[in-house]
Formats: structure tokens, sequence, C-alpha cells
């Protein structure tokens, strides 16, 4: 089966059925994500983003629908598509170096599968160079993978993707456990990829940076029929989308100037959305290096 491509569409999506065994995450899902800008996937917890970034990297594979990745299907689009997932399947013990794990990105997804074939040309030696000088990690190239701590495993991790030097990048949570300099940086390559033309799709939970940086953001809830709302996000992050995407985890929406400093205390996280709408959400299991607490100021 062929789908016609969207015009600028990168990733196209037609009445995808996906999810697990016994657990159907999306039904008939249709989606277009644009190329060569930043896309973020907003939603609650178990809302579905990563299995959405699953189904377009190709490591899910859906049951009904068909997906066009870059023009191609996600097998085809391996070649030029760089993921990363927001569980790793690294085994952090493994005795490899910084420089081995991001060369990896060179090749498979499947990490343990080409060890024998690391840095073989002059194209990946370069590739992985500057992924290490990217991600700020080439001081590590040479330690023990075992050595890091969550702060440059996550950079790795990300340096890892870019090594492929994909035209479409995949990041699941690639925030998390990076603190906010590290966020700010990873922020500023991935503008410049953005900038020559790269596709960057992420999930993310800090609203603040998608209304202030990203071209179009898809809000996902697949307990509520999949896609809420797609678009620029300062004319789709609306109280009613707001609260359709993230459900019970959205406690309270307040509008109006907000002074001062936003609260926060064990319960509740405190996200700015400008001078208009503040949001508070319940915290779940998200704690990890976020800033829901600490929103950047205006
Ligand atoms: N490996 C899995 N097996 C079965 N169910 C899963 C698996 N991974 C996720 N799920 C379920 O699929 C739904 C969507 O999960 P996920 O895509 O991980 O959400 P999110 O990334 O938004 O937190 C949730 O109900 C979750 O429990
Ligand atoms: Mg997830």
């Amino acid at each position: 089966m062929t789908i016609a491509p969207v015009a600028g569409a990168e990733v196209a999506l037609r009445n995808v059925s996906v999810g697990y065994p016994g657990h159907r995450v999306f039904e008939e899902l249709t989606l277009n994500i644009p190329g060569g800008v930043f896309t973020g996937i907003i939603g609650g917890n178990g809302s579905g983003k990563s299995t959405l970034l699953k189904t377009i990297a190709g490591l899910l594979k859906p049951s009904e629908g068909e997906i066009l990745v870059g023009g191609a299907s996600p097998e085809e689009a391996r070649a030029y598509l760089g993921y990363m997932p927001q569980a790793s399947n690294v085994d952090w013990r493994f005795p490899i170096t910084v420089r081995e794990l991001v060369a990896m990105g060179r090749y498979q997804f499947s990490w343990k599968q080409r060890l024998g074939r690391l840095i073989r040309t002059r194209d990946d030696q370069i590739a992985v160079d500057r992924a290490l000088a990217m991600m700020d990690v080439q001081d590590l190239h040479d330690r023990q993978i075992h050595e890091l701590s969550g702060g440059q495993r996550k950079r790795a991790l990300i340096a890892r993707a870019l090594a492929r030097q994909p035209r479409i990048l995949l990041l699941d949570e690639p925030s998390a456990a990076l603190d906010a300099v590290s966020d700010d940086q990873l922020f500023d390559v991935l503008c410049d990829l953005t900038d020559l033309g790269t596709s960057v799709i992420m999930t993310t939970h800090d609203l603040s940076t998608v209304l202030e940086h990203y071209a179009e953001v898809i809000c996902v809830n697949a307990s509520e029929g999949g896609i809420i709302a797609q678009g620029d996000p300062s004319l789709v992050l609306t109280e009613d989308v707001l609260r359709r995407t993230y459900g019970r985890e959205l406690a309270i929406v307040s509008r109006g100037d907000v002074h001062g400093e936003p609260s926060a205390d064990d319960d509740h996280h405190t996200l700015r959305l400008g001078d208009e709408l503040q949001l508070h959400m319940e915290d779940h299991e998200h704690q990890e290096g976020h800033r829901h607490g600490s929103p950047r100021s205006p």
C-alpha cells in the first residue's frame, strides 16, 4: 500500500492503529508533521507520546494504516532517521567508551549488533567527532560509559542519535535529566540543525519553551481520541486544549496578570505561559530534571 506524500509533510500517518499486545494505544490516527522545523509533542503521562515516536521510528508496527517518513517507509527511512528513546536499551555496565557508544548511532538502533564494525570509515569518524562536540562530550570520549553521570549519559545518547547526521531527528524527552544550562545548549544545537533543514520532533514537558521556540506543537491524549490539537503553539495552546490534553494532571488553570514567583509545593508545579496563563500541574512521575517549578523568566 502507498499513500500520496502531503506537500511539506516530512512524516505522514494515515488511519494508523498501533499499540502493544492486548493494548491498542491509537486507533485510526491521521497526522502530518512538517519538515525542517521544530515540532513538540506534549501530553500527560501515558498519553501516547513515546508510542507515537516509536511508531514513526519504525520500532512499533501498526496493525492498520500507513506511514511515510521522508517519503519512505519507516524501515527505509532508518538511514536518515536519528532516534533517542526515553528508556534507553543501553547496558551502562558494558565495557565500552563514550566514543564507541556514540559511534553506534552510525549503525543500527540495536546497539549490541555492530560492535565489531565500529568506526570503520573516515565519514563515520567525522560524524562521530561532530556529534561528540555538539553535545559537549568530546572531553569524555575515551571514558567508560559506566563512569558517566545521568546528565552525561543523556548527552551521550543524544550524540548517538546525532551521529547518524539524520534528516529527521526524534528525541523522546531529551530534557529529562539535563540541567537548565545543558537544556539551553541542547536547544541551540537543535536550532542550528533545523536551520540546516533537519526536522526535529521531540516530546517535552516544558510548555514555556514550546511557546517560545517551536514552530509546531502536537497535543496528544490517546484516551481522548489521539490528537487533541496541532499547529502554531501560540494559537493552539488554549486553556481548553490544555485541559483536554492533560486531563486530570492539569489541576488548575488561572488567567490574568501574574505577579511574583510562581509557587511550587510538593504536589503541584506551576508552569507559566507568558503573562497570561498559569498552569498548575499535578506532579506524577516526571520529576527528574524538569523545570516545572522554575520556568524561565520572560
Ligand atoms: N511496552 C508496553 N507494553 C504495554 N503497554 C505499554 C507499553 N509501553 C507503554 N504502554 C502503554 O501505552 C500507553 C501509552 O504509553 P506511552 O506512549 O509510553 O505514553 P507517554 O510517553 O505519553 O507517557 C500507556 O497506557 C502505557 O501504559
Ligand atoms: Mg514517554
